[in-house]
């Protein structure tokens, strides 16, 4: 499954002010993995999804995609080159209906005669065809969750950065995700990235983990090697999931 770096990222850091909110990170992600990314709140993850989708531009170092530099490269061309993203707080698409949404997606990288089908096929895989003329301001927190994955996967990424697409999800509904989030890798060859603070989710899930605690990336391992580390259960975990 694993073959290759696809994403190289080199002593990122992003300054607000005088926060650091990303300090030096370094990490490599490989084609087909799935790669959790966790700390504590305001460790800096959202911030570093944010510099690797073009939102901000990070003070210092370099990002490289399929072996080509996208560091400052406004977020339109990263999303064509392969990278999307999901939100932490949705809210953008709230006057539209489930279709539009989807479809907006679908225009990333396809002549308007395929949009229709990218957007038919994505709203097919994703179940969303009893919805598709909701507006998303009146979707449930499970529909736009979904939503907002298919909308990122109707770009046809090579890489998906998700933020936090299991928060308040129930155990039914988040055993479902992981199950999706499965099949994304597995079927359609998704290389993802989980920002994550349910547990289940990133243990279950993830093949390797980093950890950021106030910008600085404090340890990277396996979800066994990193629920033993010291440092992570001292910044992070507690001690509820050291074994
Ligand atoms: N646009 C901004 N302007 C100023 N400070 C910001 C901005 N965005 C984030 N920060 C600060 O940068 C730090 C990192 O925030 P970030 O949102 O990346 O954390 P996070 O790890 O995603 O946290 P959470 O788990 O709560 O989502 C925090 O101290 C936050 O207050
Ligand atoms: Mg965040």
């Amino acid at each position: 499954m694993i073959s290759g770096i696809l994403l190289q990222v080199t002593q990122i850091t992003k300054k607000f002010r005088n926060l650091i909110a990303v300090n030096k990170v370094s990490f490599d992600l490989h084609r087909g993995e799935i790669l959790g990314l966790i700390g504590p709140n305001g460790a800096g993850k959202t911030t570093l999804f944010n510099v690797l989708s073009g939102m901000y531009v990070p003070e210092d170092g370099e990002i490289f995609f399929k072996g080509r530099n996208i560091t400052g490269m406004r977020p339109h061309k990263i999303c064509k080159l392969g990278i999307s993203r999901t939100f932490q707080v949705t809210k953008a698409f709230s006057h539209m209906t489930v279709e539009g949404a989807v479809r907006v997606g679908a225009y990333n990288r396809k002549s308007e005669n395929e949009v229709k089908e990218k957007t038919e096929e994505t709203i097919s895989f994703f179940k969303l065809g009893n919805i598709r003329h909701w507006k998303c301001e009146d979707l449930g927190l499970v529909q736009l969750k979904r939503l907002e994955i298919a909308r990122a996967v109707a770009t046809e990424p090579e890489l998906l950065l998700l933020d936090e697409a299991a928060a308040g999800l129930t155990s039914a509904e988040l055993s479902e995700l992981m199950e999706l989030l499965k099949t994304l890798r597995d079927e359609r060859h998704i290389t993802l990235c989980v920002v994550e603070h349910v547990m289940q989710m990133v243990m279950g899930l993830c093949e390797r983990i980093i950890v950021l605690d106030y910008g600085e990336l404090i340890a990277r391992g396996t979800p066994d090697q990193i629920s033993q580390n010291e440092r992570v259960i001292e910044a992070y975990l507690g001690k509820r999931f050291s074994r």
